[in-house]
């Protein structure tokens, strides 16, 4: 079923659902001794108890991440600083090095600073802080699946401002944005054809 809709309800809807954006997420993850990781911007907290916290995690399909995470049961969730220079810099590194390309293609953690977590997970030196996951229940949305997990361990790496979506598009070099956008319409191609319309 696709949505009929005016422009202007299109665009009113579009920036509703911009505004439940996730700060910038990187997600790491270990199986059977691979190391992986994504950008994703798509995690919530997910419970009203601070001494068992949980967390709402949604990773597209097509994503090698989301196989890696759905066979281990583990993940670690670092939020990205927003600055000062060096270290949005690092952040921006990241976002290119995990989220314009696939693991499948090679590895993708050779040359980033990183130790493993209590859950096995990659924690990455150049994060803001990482909290770790692990996997309790999981819902298959079509093109994605939403992870719901409890969180298992945690540490602060540094001081500053979690990296927002709007940030990071501002702050993106060009050609980083262009292949984030071609990425993009691939993306929702394979989506469109995973929930089955033409
Ligand atoms: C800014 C940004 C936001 C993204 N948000 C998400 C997201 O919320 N969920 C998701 O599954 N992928 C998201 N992606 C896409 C993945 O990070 C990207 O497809 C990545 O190359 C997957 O790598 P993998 O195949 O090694 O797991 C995002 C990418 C970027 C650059």
């Amino acid at each position: 079923m696709s949505l009929p809709m005016s422009e202007n309800q299109g665009a009113a809807i579009a920036a509703s659902l911009r505004a439940l954006w996730s700060p910038v997420l990187a997600i790491t993850t270990c199986h059977g001794g691979v190391q992986n990781g994504q950008i994703a911007v798509a995690g919530l907290n997910a419970s009203i108890l601070s001494d068992a916290p949980r967390v709402l995690l949604e990773l597209w399909k097509s994503n090698y991440t989301h196989d890696l995470v759905l066979a281990s049961g583990m993940c670690a969730l670092h939020l990205l600083p927003d600055g000062p220079a060096p270290a949005l810099a690092r952040s921006l590194d990241l976002v290119r090095r995990l989220g314009l390309r696939s693991g499948r293609a090679g590895p993708k953690l050779d040359g980033l600073a990183w130790q493993v977590g209590v859950t096995g997970a990659p924690i990455l030196a150049d994060a803001l802080s990482a909290v770790e996951l692990r996997i309790v229940r999981t819902l298959d949305a079509d093109e994605a699946t939403i992870f719901l997990a409890d969180v298992v361990g945690g540490v602060a790496l540094a001081t500053g401002t979690p990296l927002t979506m709007r940030a990071l598009r501002t702050a993106m070099p060009a050609a980083d944005l262009a292949a984030w956008d071609a990425q993009n319409i691939e993306q929702r191609a394979r989506a469109r054809a995973m929930r089955g319309f033409a």
